[in-house]
C-alpha cells in the first residue's frame, strides 16, 4: 500500500506493507533509523514518536493508522541544525543513554514539555516510566530535562546560572515586555553612556529616549540564539540572533557595569 503522511514537517510517501508497523514504515521506508526497536513486547520506549504531537510507541500501531497524519522523529527536533531545548539539555548534563534509549527519552520528554512548561521531578520521573533503560541511568537524563525546563522558559533560551546571564536574561526580558522605564531605572547609572549606530545616548534620559525609539518601532519576538557569551565580574559580551518585528537580526552587545549597573555600552546589529 501507497502511505503518506507528514514526517517532522514534509509531505512523504512510501511503499509500505499492508501489515507495517509504524515504525518499521519509518526506519524502512523513509529511511529514518534514529527511531529503534528494543523490544519486542511493547515495553521499552526505544520506538517513541509523536504522532499528532502526542507522544506513541511507533511499534504499537500500524503504519495505516498514520495516514495523513503528523509524524514527528528524533530527527525532526532540531531546527536547521539548532539543537531543540531538550536536546541541549541532554547535551548539556550527559544525559546521553544508548542509542536505544535515547530517541525514545527524548520523544516522551518533548511530549511532557509541549503540556508542561515547568514539569516538577515527579513528573519528570512518571512520564520516563514508559522508557525502560536496562542499566537505570535515569539520573542524568532527570537532570536534562530539569536543565530543558530551565531554557525553555528562559526569555534568551540560556540557564541563567551567573550573575550576568541572570542581568542579561532580565535586560531582555524588559525590552520584550517594552518596561523602558523599568529597565533603565534598574539596569542604567545615571550617567550611563550607550553608543550604537544610532549615535551617542548620554545619561538616563537620552538612554530612555534611545530604547522609547526603539521599541517604538521594534517588537523583540524571541531570542533565538545567544552566542559567544563572555562575562568578567563587571563586563558582558555576547552576540545574539533576535526574531523581531523587523525580521531576523544580528546584534553585538559589550557592557561595562559597575554595582550591577550598566556604565558604558556598545551595541550594534548586522
Ligand atoms: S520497540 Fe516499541 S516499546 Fe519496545
Ligand atoms: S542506556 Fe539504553 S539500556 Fe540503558
Amino acid at each position: 500500500m501507497q502511505l503518506s503522511v507528514i514526517v517532522n514537517g514534509q509531505p512523504r510517501s512510501a511503499e509500505v506493507d499492508p501489515e507495517a508497523l509504524l515504525v518499521e514504515a519509518l526506519r524502512e521506508g523513509f529511511q529514518l533509523t534514529g527511531t529503534k526497536v528494543g523490544c519486542d513486547t511493547s515495553q521499552c520506549g526505544s520506538c517513541c514518536v509523536l504522532v499528532d504531537g502526542v507522544s506513541v510507541k511507533s511499534c504499537t500501531l500500524l503504519a495505516a493508522q498514520a495516514e495523513g497524519r503528523e509524524v514527528t522523529t528524533v530527527e525532526g527536533l532540531a531546527d536547521h541544525g539548532r539543537l531543540s531545548a531538550l536536546q541541549q539539555g541532554f547535551w548539556d548534563e550527559f544525559g546521553l543513554q544508548c542509542g536505544f534509549c535515547t530517541p525514545g527519552m527524548l520523544m516522551s520528554m518533548s511530549d511532557l514539555l509541549s503540556r508542561n512548561r515547568h514539569p516538577d521531578d515527579h513528573e519528570i520521573r512518571s512520564w520516563l516510566d514508559g522508557n525502560l533503560c536496562r542499566c537505570t541511568g535515569y539520573q542524568n537524563v532527570v537532570k536534562a530535562v530539569q536543565r530543558a525546563v530551565k531554557l525553555v522558559n528562559s526569555p534568551v533560551h540560556i540557564v541563567a546560572d551567573t550573575p550576568m546571564k541572570q542581568f542579561y536574561e532580565e535586560q531582555v526580558q524588559f525590552l520584550m515586555d517594552k518596561d523602558v522605564d523599568g529597565l533603565v531605572s534598574k539596569h542604567y547609572h545615571d550617567d550611563a553612556v550607550i553608543v550604537s549606530h544610532a549615535g551617542i545616548a548620554r545619561g538616563r534620559d537620552q538612554v530612555r529616549a534611545r530604547f522609547g525609539t526603539f521599541l517604538h518601532w521594534v517588537t523583540i519576538e524571541e531570542v533565538l540564539s545567544t552566542d559567544n557569551f563572555t562575562e568578567t565580574d563587571n563586563t558582558l559580551m555576547f552576540e545574539a540572533t533576535i526574531k523581531s518585528s523587523m525580521g531576523v537580526v544580528k546584534t553585538y552587545d559589550a557592557m561595562l557595569l559597575e554595582a550591577g549597573r550598566v556604565k558604558l555600552q556598545f551595541t550594534g546589529s548586522r
